[in-house]
């Protein structure tokens, strides 16, 4: 196999933060993907349409002339989400679905929620309007083993949650484990899952290989090699509700090579080359097209993209760094390897 020819990609979670670190990062998504679920954790966060309309505007304003990729806005839930506003969230074509981050989960997350049961009402008209929520599936609580935080979220909340609001669409965000592959599973279609690259390309040795490593460090945290084959096999086999979503955060180098190193890892500078990469290591690329721009579509209930995209197997050396404002950028994978290259069109 030297070419590899699908149609154009979606990303199902992304990070572009805001000025002047968006205009910095916009362009990378927007080179490989046509549309993107943009993630609402700015401060202050995304907490209203009228936010995520003037960050839409935003992200628009940085883009290339005339580019047509098209940011999905989200909603951040906090405490105090209102019913109205998610109304009209759903009223709304531009915002596709409300995130919840437990409060202390993650990067600007302590505007999330700190209780389920207060948004309890907020759960129940996403469920009556039909929209999507999307989950940051971790346990907070202190004493949670981090390796264990998934697991436990799934036992401790995203079960009751399922079995409270059965119609609720739902996406378990950035799944790490098996038991997070197992649980979709088994569920019915209003449960999907997005898996980033890089969980499917590193495990949990990646951090401390030959000395701590922090531009391998996210949340959640890599885990097990027997979690990432899990999650290799629910991507390569094409199953209906798994989906790409890099997840892609970038920090800057100081704030990542720092004594208390922020979560996130910057991929999307060759996000797709990456799950091609993944891909690879199965021997199978048949199931790549429903992966990266047909499932998630589906879930979301949007067209599929006309354009088509081609990689061909072409070794190239991924950067050492980027530019970032007053900074640089450490891309995932910097100075390795990868064997697919994206050739910009047919
Ligand atoms: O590693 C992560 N970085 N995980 C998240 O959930 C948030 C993200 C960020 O915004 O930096
Ligand atoms: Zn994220």
């Amino acid at each position: 196999m030297t070419k590899l020819n699908i149609i154009r990609p979606d990303d199902w979670h992304l990070h572009l933060r805001d000025s002047p670190f968006l205009e910095a990062v916009v362009a990378d998504s927007a080179r490989q993907f046509a549309r993107a679920i943009i993630m609402p954790n700015l401060d202050p966060p995304v907490r209203s349409c009228g936010d995520a309309l003037a960050y839409r505007d935003r992200i628009r304003a940085a883009l290339p002339a005339d580019c047509p990729f098209n940011p999905l806005m989200t909603l951040y839930l906090t405490d105090n989400t209102s019913v109205d506003e998610i109304r009209a969230a759903s009223e709304s074509e531009f915002i596709h679905g409300a995130k919840l981050y437990p409060a202390g989960a993650t990067t600007n997350s302590a505007a999330g929620v700190t209780n389920l049961s207060k948004i309890a009402p907020v759960f129940e008209a996403m469920q009556k309007y039909g929209l999507v929520l999307q989950v940051h599936g971790e346990a907070t609580a202190a004493e949670v083993d981090i390796f264990d935080r998934e697991k436990i979220f799934i036992d401790e909340s995203l079960t009751h949650i399922r079995a409270r609001y059965p119609q609720l669409r739902i996406v378990f965000e950035h799944i790490t484990t098996r038991d997070a592959v197992e649980f979709v599973r088994q569920a019915d279609d209003h449960l999907a899952a997005t898996i980033t690259a890089h969980h499917l390309l590193i495990n949990r040795n990646a951090l401390f290989r030959g000395g701590i490593r922090p531009h391998h460090y996210c949340l959640p945290v890599a885990k097990r090699e027997h979690h990432r084959q899990a999650l290799l096999e629910a991507a390569s086999l094409g199953e209906a509700r798994f989906f790409a979503g890099t997840d892609s955060a970038p920090h800057s180098l100081q704030a990542k090579e720092s004594a208390c190193g922020c979560a996130g890892i910057y991929s999307a500078h060759c996000a797709l080359e990456l799950y091609a990469e993944a891909f690879e290591q199965c021997g199978d690329f048949s199931h790549l097209e429903s992966f990266m721009s047909r499932n998630g579509a589906d879930f979301y209930r949007l067209p599929y993209n006309t354009e088509r995209v081609v990689l061909e197997r072409s070794p190239w050396v991924v950067p050492d760094t980027l530019p970032y404002p007053e900074s640089s950028l450490i891309p995932f994978m910097a100075g390795e390897t990868l064997t697919w290259k994206l050739s910009l069109n047919d």
